[in-house]
């Protein structure tokens, strides 16, 4: 149920290596704020399903852990973002994750989202989650996903009630094909060549905010939505 409705929270983009928690923070902020969470993973996972043109590009490049090219992209998430339920704010997750992502966002956000004539303009927050190498692999490793309602378990971690059954819909859980350790390495190795410099890019322009991703759930929300409290809003 959303808790705080009452006003625009805007672009926010949260960024962080594969299993930094990113997922997980974005279905919190959903909650608080009623926006969309906008996966990239989860829409080309969805694409990959049901066998899109898009899908079957995407298919080999993601089960090797590496970036679907960035021009395959665009359409997507522009058509997302231009749907109605976006207009108070989204979360992105997962998105930008190159340089020419990042400028390609900038640039939508300036001239084709927001409506400028009416001098409204509204920069997206940045968050980082940090968290280091074999964290992310104990994490990766343990986390089961819940195929009907997308929640996040960990079988190490913070596991179900009952051993691969969901909490609230009794689906059976499901591993991604992609956490297995060597796409995770992969998938790492991608994220510091192409996305470290995407932080670097939005800390440059005075726009990222850091978080410490190795901290209880709780906490790293508590940290995420009070800055977002004292910065965030259109
Ligand atoms: P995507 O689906 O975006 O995967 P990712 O970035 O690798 O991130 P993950 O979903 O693995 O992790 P997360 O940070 O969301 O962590 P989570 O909350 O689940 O991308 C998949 C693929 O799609 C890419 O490899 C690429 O091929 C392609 N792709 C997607 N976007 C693209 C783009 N823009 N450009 C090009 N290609 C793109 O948490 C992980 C686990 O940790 C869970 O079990 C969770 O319960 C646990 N956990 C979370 N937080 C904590 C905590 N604080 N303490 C303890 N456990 C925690």
């Amino acid at each position: 149920m959303a808790e705080d409705t009452s006003r625009s929270l805007g672009p926010v983009i949260l960024l962080g290596p594969p299993g930094a928690g990113k997922g997980t923070q974005a279905k919190r902020m959903v909650e608080r704020y009623d926006v969309p969470q906008i996966s990239t993973g989860d829409l080309l996972r969805e694409h990959v399903k049901n066998g899109t043109s898009l899908g079957l590009l995407a298919k080999d490049v993601m089960a090797r852990g590496e970036l679907v090219p960035d021009e395959l992209l665009y359409d997507m998430v522009s058509e997302r973002l231009r749907r109605a339920d976006c207009q108070r704010g989204f979360v992105l997750d997962g998105f930008p994750r190159t340089a020419a992502q990042a400028g390609w966002l900038d640039a939508f956000l300036e001239n084709k989202f927001f409506d400028n004539s009416k001098g409204g303009k509204c920069l997206p927050i940045v968050v980082q989650i940090d968290v280091g190498y074999n964290e992310i692999l104990h994490r990766l490793t343990g986390r089961r996903t819940c195929p009907t309602c997308g929640r996040i378990y960990n079988a190490y971690l913070h596991p179900p009630r009952t051993e691969g059954v969901c909490d609230v819909d009794g689906s059976k859980l499901v591993i991604r094909n992609d956490d297995r350790e060597e796409v995770i390495r992969e998938r790492l190795r991608a994220y510091e060549a192409q996305t470290r410099p995407v932080a670097e890019y939005y800390e440059r322009k005075g726009r990222l905010i850091r978080v410490d991703g190795t901290l209880p759930v709780d906490q790293v929300s508590e940290l995420i939505l009070g800055d977002l409290e004292n910065r965030g809003g259109c």
